[in-house]
């Protein structure tokens, strides 16, 4: 792709990934993604926004070709997919300073082996000239690493925010418009990486809405050309607000949990209660880390083995502490053969979890009638907390 104009003067460049499927090894990319930089030529220095990933140099290396001059690089991000290419672009440009935030300069030595000496930091709200065009730079820390920073334009009324707002898409359309895809796919980058600073980012909401601007520009994804619609959604994903919703990741290893989660799904949906369930030997861990946004509710399925719950429980309910998304409730049911300590052990694995734990449905071998009584008194338990919920948005 070629370097493409936003404004006069700004343009963006960066690379399309549309093969990469897992990030940090990790988190499932289905759309794939992107590595976006800016190039900004006020009318006396040149910079550029962030870099692509070390993987796509190249690409960045070529649109830079006819570039004579960068005086200042930002980094808003030490995290290697934007960071990854400062090397290269430090040496074509041997004047250029690198600019970043105090927390950020070491990540950037640690991970880069920058030289210090080309290091400039900026303080929260330090401005930079470019002669007509100026970079004001706002400190937004955890979203998601401890030296994040945006910056802001206001001569073109632009902020750059990086991994902020952005979101894992691969896609021609430069502008995000109002797809309501793009907004899923900020959802799945927000659920992944952001919700475990969920309050920090609230701040950080609060200190970018103070600038006047037109567009986001982050750096995976497209520029949000309408950004009230991507604000109003990260306000709602931060905020206390939860659903009438259960999440219920599960496995079955001989049909007896499975028959559990199918008629505790069944009598949830019979009393007004809206449940997504995950069978976690297949599921998209994205997918689930979506639905943790905002659901008010938790219920882990599982079989015992070895006395504790299935390791793709255990996987999951790590995950889910880790996330620490504004759940209230929570619950276990599964089966076991002979004695278990799955309830024990799943306890030991959530203490972010500022949760009430409504019950536990446990049986030996197959589900009976008391076990299915159990569950309508657990289906019960849920709806009775559930109708509390003012559903309305913030
Ligand atoms: Fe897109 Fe945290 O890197």
């Amino acid at each position: 792709m070629k370097p493409r104009q936003i404004r006069e003067g700004i343009h963006w460049m960066g690379a399309v990934d549309w093969n990469r499927r897992l990030f940090d090894s990790l988190i499932p990319l289905p759309d794939g993604t992107s590595y976006n930089a800016y190039l900004v030529q006020g009318s006396a220095k040149t910079a550029l926004l962030d870099t692509v990933d070390p993987a796509m140099s190249g690409v960045l290396m070529h649109q830079l070709a006819g570039v004579e001059r960068i005086d200042y690089l930002v980094s808003h991000h030490a995290e290697q997919d934007h960071s990854g290419t400062i090397p290269a672009v430090m040496s074509k440009y041997p004047d250029a300073l690198l600019v970043c935030t105090m927390k950020a300069r070491q990540m950037l030595v640690d991970h880069l082996d920058v030289q210090p000496e080309r290091i400039r930091t900026v303080e929260d709200g330090e401005t930079l000239s470019l002669g007509d065009k100026t970079l004001r730079f706002i400190h937004t820390p955890w979203v998601h690493w401890p030296e994040t920073m945006v910056t802001h334009l206001p001569e073109d009324r632009i902020l750059f925010s990086c991994d902020f707002f952005g979101s894992h898409l691969a896609t021609t359309d430069l502008y995000a418009g109002s797809e309501p895809y793009i907004c899923e796919a900020a959802k799945r980058y927000y659920a992944e990486i952001m919700m475990p600073f969920r309050k920090t980012i609230q701040t950080n909401i609060s200190k970018v809405r103070a600038c006047a601007f037109d567009l986001i520009a982050p750096s995976h994804g497209p520029i949000y050309d309408n950004p009230e619609c991507i604000l109003s959604a990260y306000e709602d994903w931060v905020s206390d607000r939860v659903s009438n919703l259960v999440v219920l990741p599960y496995i079955s290893m001989h049909g007896s949990t499975e028959m559990m989660v199918t008629y505790l799904v069944t009598a949830l949906s019979e009393r007004g209660v809206k449940v997504q369930e995950f069978e976690l030997s297949t599921t998209d861990i994205g997918k689930l880390a979506m639905a943790l946004v905002d659901a008010a509710t938790i219920v882990i399925g599982t079989p015992t083995v070895h006395v504790g719950p299935h390791p793709s429980v255990f996987s999951a309910t790590h995950l889910a502490n880790a996330l620490r998304p504004k759940l209230k409730y929570a619950a276990v049911i599964g089966s076991y053969g002979w004695g278990t300590k799955a309830v024990e052990q799943i306890s030991g694995l959530i203490p972010n979890l500022k949760v009430d734990i409504l019950g536990t449905v446990l049986c030996k071998g197959l589900p009976r009638n008391d076990t299915f009584s159990a569950l309508d008194k657990l289906a019960d338990a849920i709806r009775d907390k559930h109708s509390a919920i003012d559903e309305a948005p913030n």
